[in-house]
C-alpha cells in the first residue's frame, strides 16, 4: 500500500476538472486507486496516521498538484533521433527523405536500444504514463522497445511496423512480402507475451499497418485477421494530407477510411492518426466501428493540410485522444500538444485569411478550451485503448505525476487558475514525480 498525500486535479467530464485541496490518494499493492480521502472524511487522520507510522506516507510540497499521468496515442519510437528535422517538406518527401532512412538503422539492435532507453525516460520526465508506439520494421528492434518501457515502468502499446508495398517504401527498408509483414507480426505478438511473462507493467502488441500508400492489399486483409484472432489494437495513419488522402482514392477509388474498414481493421480497438481531412461519411464510421482519433496538433502544422475540429468530434461522440507524433511533432510533451491543439482549434474558428471579412474567414466550429486538452490527454486516451486510467478515482489505475506549480502566485489563487497555469507552463523541470501502476518510474529526470 502507498498513501499519496496534498492536492489532486483530476477530469470530471470533457470540459469541466475536478479539484480537491488536500486529499489521501489510497493505492493498493496491484497498483490500483483504492480510494480517495477528503480532509473532511472522518477516516482522514488515521489512515495518514496509518501510512506515516509504516513509512508508505508521500506528502506533497504546497506548491505541488497530484494530476493523472497523460495517454500518448500516436509516437513513432525510432524517430526520436528526428525530433524537429526537416519539418518543413512535405509529408512524402519527408518520409522518403528523412524517416524511412532513419528508421532502417534500427536493423542495429544496440542502436535501438540506445535510443529507446532515452525516449522512454524522456516521455515519463514530460508526465507520459502510457504510450501507443510505432516500431519500426525489425522486431528485435520492436523487442528493445518493450524491454525499455518494462525497465522504465511505462505501459507501452507496441507495433511492429508493417510496410511491404515496394512502390512506395525504400528496398532497404521494408517487408520482404505481405506474407512476412504478417508473419513477422504474429511472431512479434508471441514474442511480447513471453516479455510480458517476467514484467511487472504489462506491454501490449498492435497491428501496425503503417498507412495505405506503405502496404500492398494483401498484408493490410492479413494483418485485420490477426487483429480479430488475437482481439487486438490496432494503430494506422488516416486522411492525415491531401496526398495521403488522395492516394486511397486514386489506387482504390475509394476513401482512406473505407480501404481500412474493408480490410477489417477499423475496430473498436483502433486509433487512427491525425484524420484532418476525414469527411462527415468517415466520422459516421468511425462513431459506428468506435474508432478513435490520435489528435497530433503540433505534427498537423507541419503536414496535416488542415485543422482536426475537435469540438466537432466530442459533439458526436467519436472517441479522440492526443498525440505528439515524434519526430512528425518535434516535441515530446503533451502540456505542449494541449496548449497547441487550444492554439490550432481558435485558428480555425476565427480563420487565418486577413482579406476575408470576419464572418467568410472562420469556421463554426467552436474552438476547445484548456480543460478540452486536459481531458483529451487523460481520459480521451485512456477510453481509446480501453484503459481504466486517466483519472484520480477509486477503481483506477495509479498512473500519476507530481507536478510543482512552474510559476510564482503573487496572490490566493483559485484551482481553475492553479490548473490553467500548469496547462500553459509547465515542462519536465516541473514534473517531480511519475507513477505507473503505482510504481515509480525511471524518467530522465531521475
Ligand atoms: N504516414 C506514414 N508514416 C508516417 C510517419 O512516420 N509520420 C507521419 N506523420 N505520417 C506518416
Ligand atoms: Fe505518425
Amino acid at each position: 500500500m502507498k498513501v499519496i498525500e496534498g492536492s489532486t486535479i483530476t477530469s470530471a467530464s470533457e470540459s469541466t476538472i475536478d479539484c480537491h485541496q488536500h486529499q489521501l490518494v489510497v493505492i493498493d499493492d496491484q497498483g490500483y486507486i483504492a480510494r480517495t480521502v477528503d480532509e473532511t472524511d472522518r477516516d482522514f487522520a488515521s489512515i495518514k496516521a496509518t501510512a506515516a507510522q509504516a513509512g508508505q506516507l508521500t506528502t506533497l510540497g504546497a506548491d505541488e498538484y497530484l494530476l493523472p499521468g497523460f495517454i500518448d496515442l500516436h509516437v513513432h519510437a525510432p524517430q526520436w533521433p528526428n525530433a524537429g528535422v526537416a519539418l518543413d517538406r512535405p509529408l512524402n518527401e519527408w518520409l522518403d527523405t528523412y524517416t524511412f532512412p532513419t528508421e532502417a538503422k534500427y536493423k542495429d539492435v544496440a542502436f535501438a536500444k540506445r535510443v529507446y532507453d532515452d525516449l522512454v525516460g524522456e516521455l515519463l520526465a514530460n508526465g507520459t504514463t502510457t504510450v501507443l508506439y510505432f516500431g519500426s520494421v525489425d522486431n528485435p528492434a520492436n523487442l528493445e522497445l518493450a524491454k525499455a518501457c518494462i525497465n522504465h515502468n511505462q505501459r507501452g502499446f507496441i507495433g511492429k511496423v508493417a510496410m511491404d508495398n515496394p512502390d512506395q517504401t525504400p528496398e532497404n527498408y521494408r517487408d520482404a512480402s505481405a506474407q512476412s509483414a504478417v508473419a513477422d507480426t504474429e511472431r512479434f505478438i508471441h514474442q511480447l507475451d513471453q516479455l510480458n511473462q517476467t514484467a511487472s507493467i504489462k506491454q501490449t502488441a498492435v497491428i501496425t499497418p503503417r498507412f495505405v500508400p506503405s502496404c500492398t492489399p494483401e498484408s493490410l486483409k492479413g494483418l485485420g485477421k490477426l487483429a480479430k484472432k488475437y482481439d487486438l489494437p490496432v494503430q494506422s495513419h488516416c486522411s492525415e494530407s491531401d496526398w495521403e488522402n488522395g492516394y486511397a482514392l486514386a489506387h482504390y477509388h475509394k476513401r482512406d477510411s473505407e480501404v481500412l474498414d474493408e480490410y477489417g481493421l477499423l475496430t473498436d480497438k483502433a486509433v487512427m492518426a491525425h484524420g484532418t481531412l476525414l469527411n462527415q461519411s468517415d466520422l459516421d464510421t468511425f462513431k459506428a466501428r468506435g474508432v478513435a482519433v490520435a489528435h497530433c496538433p503540433i505534427s498537423n502544422v507541419y503536414f496535416g493540410n488542415a485543422v482536426l475540429p475537435v469540438s466537432k468530434l466530442l459533439e458526436q461522440h467519436v472517441k479522440v485522444g492526443l498525440g505528439t507524433d515524434i519526430s512528425g511533432g518535434y516535441s515530446p510533451s503533451i502540456y505542449q500538444n494541449i496548449r497547441q491543439a487550444v492554439m490550432s482549434s481558435r485558428m480555425l474558428n476565427d480563420g487565418v485569411n486577413s482579406e476575408l471579412r470576419p464572418e467568410q474567414r472562420g469556421t463554426s466550429h467552436q474552438p476547445i478550451s484548456a480543460k478540452n486538452g486536459f481531458y483529451l490527454a487523460t481520459v480521451g486516451g485512456a477510453k481509446s485503448l480501453h484503459l481504466q486510467t486517466g483519472q484520480i478515482k477509486a477503481g483506477y489505475l495509479a498512473d500519476l505525476q507530481i507536478v510543482k506549480s512552474p510559476l510564482k502566485a503573487f496572490d490566493d489563487e483559485s484551482m481553475d487558475q492553479v490548473f490553467e497555469k500548469i496547462m500553459y507552463h509547465a515542462s519536465k523541470a516541473d514534473i517531480k514525480q511519475v507513477f505507473v501502476q503505482g510504481k515509480l518510474a525511471a524518467t530522465a529526470n531521475s
